[in-house]
């Protein structure tokens, strides 16, 4: 395997649960990531999934240093940014961004495009100059499909799809190794996605990234995704390539997450058997002893509860060569073919025309030609056609 550029070990995060008003006591603890163990490799894309709540923005928060680790180790290129002191640490988080969820929220209203993807040279000069900003903001811009003269433009005049290229430009202003993207694509318009995702694929390629992506969406993921790791409340449960992960899952969680997943074709849809988990997820607060999957798991046995299983190629597929021969945190992992392969997503390869061109790319993302001008309206007073349509070209079979 090639080197690996982030080891993640023995992560964890847990947030204390206090009482008291004058004597704060804590009383337990909220254990949103509790022992998560993975690899990036470089120029791979590490896909995870997982429900709601199971800890995927804090491992992705504490990847940036936008939290503290409780404990455990964040290796980059062999150094531990635990342990690093804050100017050394301010010098290797440049090569480690994020791209966020939420187009509306993660962009600075008052300020200008130009000012929101610049902004990260105010803390890293030695990246560019002041008087190379605006060309190198430009140059950015255009690398994101958008057009270079929208630079005076705030966030309000753009669409979804336009406003999460500007995430990603701001992200890649300096120049970082490795991307962290945490949902890029979930609010944005079914049609949108697929040209973000395209764009982040191209990016990859033009730029040697390596990618953690974040996502709810199975088929997204698979489309991305050189490995996938399946998070369950604090834990990575099952790793693997996107093959073994999703036609050869071993891990009953794994396995009740695909099930869900839509299948186009009605006869396979028809054969295909749906897993129902039953019960709620438990609180990350009260997680259950031995396997924390065991209140939902219908093959839980008396050992689930008394033993953690570890993330670990099961010992039945040790010597097998078979793609069931991966790491899966289960005692009783046995590898059960969800859906057929060939079908095995609502959209087996969901950008199947291939990225579009950056021409294409911008026609679609701008909209009509529309002059910002030097009074451009400002970020509290949006025209009612302040923002441009929203991106209608671009494939649309996500
Ligand atoms: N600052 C905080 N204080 C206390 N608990 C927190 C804090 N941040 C997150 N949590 C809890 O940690 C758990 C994991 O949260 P996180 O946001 O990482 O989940 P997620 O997998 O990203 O969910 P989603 O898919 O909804 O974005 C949740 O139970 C959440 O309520
Ligand atoms: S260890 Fe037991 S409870 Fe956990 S996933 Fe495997 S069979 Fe289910
Ligand atoms: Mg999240």
């Amino acid at each position: 395997m090639a080197e690996a550029i982030l080891e993640v070990r023995d992560l964890h995060k847990h947030y204390p649960l206090t009482q008291g008003i004058l004597f704060r006591k804590q009383v337990g603890a909220v254990k949103a990531v509790d022992g998560v163990d993975f690899d990036l490799v470089a120029g791979e894309t590490l896909g995870i999934v997982g429900e709601s709540g199971c800890g995927k923005s804090t491992v992705a928060k504490m990847l940036v240093n936008l939290e503290k680790p409780t404990s455990g180790t964040i290796r980059y290129k062999g150094e531990d940014l635990t342990k690093l002191s804050p100017r050394a640490l301010k010098a290797v988080r440049r090569n480690i961004q994020m791209v966020f969820q939420d187009p509306y929220t993660s962009l600075n209203p008052r300020m200008t495009v130009g000012d929101i993807i610049g902004e990260p040279y105010e803390i890293h000069p030695e990246v560019a100059p002041k008087g190379d900003r605006r060309r190198k903001v430009q140059d950015l811009l255009d690398v994101v499909g958008l057009n270079p003269e929208y630079i005076n433009r705030y966030p309000h005049q753009f669409s979804g799809g336009q406003r999460q290229r500007i995430g990603i430009a701001r992200g890649l202003a300096l120049q970082p190794e490795v991307i962290v993207a945490d949902e890029p694509v979930s609010a944005l318009d079914v049609s949108v996605q697929a040209q973000v995702v395209n764009l982040l694929d191209r990016l990859q390629s033009e730029f040697s990234l390596s990618y953690v992506f974040i996502a709810h969406d199975l088929s997204i993921v698979r489309h991305i995704s050189d490995r996938v790791g399946v998070m369950y409340l604090g834990r990575i449960v099952e790793i693997g390539t996107d093959v073994q992960i999703y036609d050869h899952p071993t891990h009953p969680y794994t396995q009740a997450l695909l099930s869900a997943v839509p299948v186009p074709d009605p006869e396979a849809r028809a054969h295909r058997e749906r897993i129902i988990l039953t019960g709620d997820v438990p609180s990350p607060a009260n997680v259950p002893s031995g396997c924390r999957f065991r209140t939902r798991c219908w093959k839980a046995r008396e050992r689930c509860e008394l033993e953690v299983p570890l993330l670990a190629v099961p010992a039945v597929y040790r010597l097998a060569d078979t793609p069931a021969r991966h790491d899966s945190a289960c005692h009783f992992a046995e590898e059960k073919q969800v859906v057929p392969p060939e079908e095995s997503l609502a959209h087996p390869d969901p950008l199947a025309d291939g990225p579009a061109p950056v021409e294409a790319a911008r026609e679609a993302a701008e909209g009509p030609p529309e002059e910002p001008g030097p009074d451009a309206a400002p970020p509290d007073e949006p025209g009612p056609d302040a923002a441009p349509p929203e991106e209608p070209g671009g494939p649309k079979t996500l």
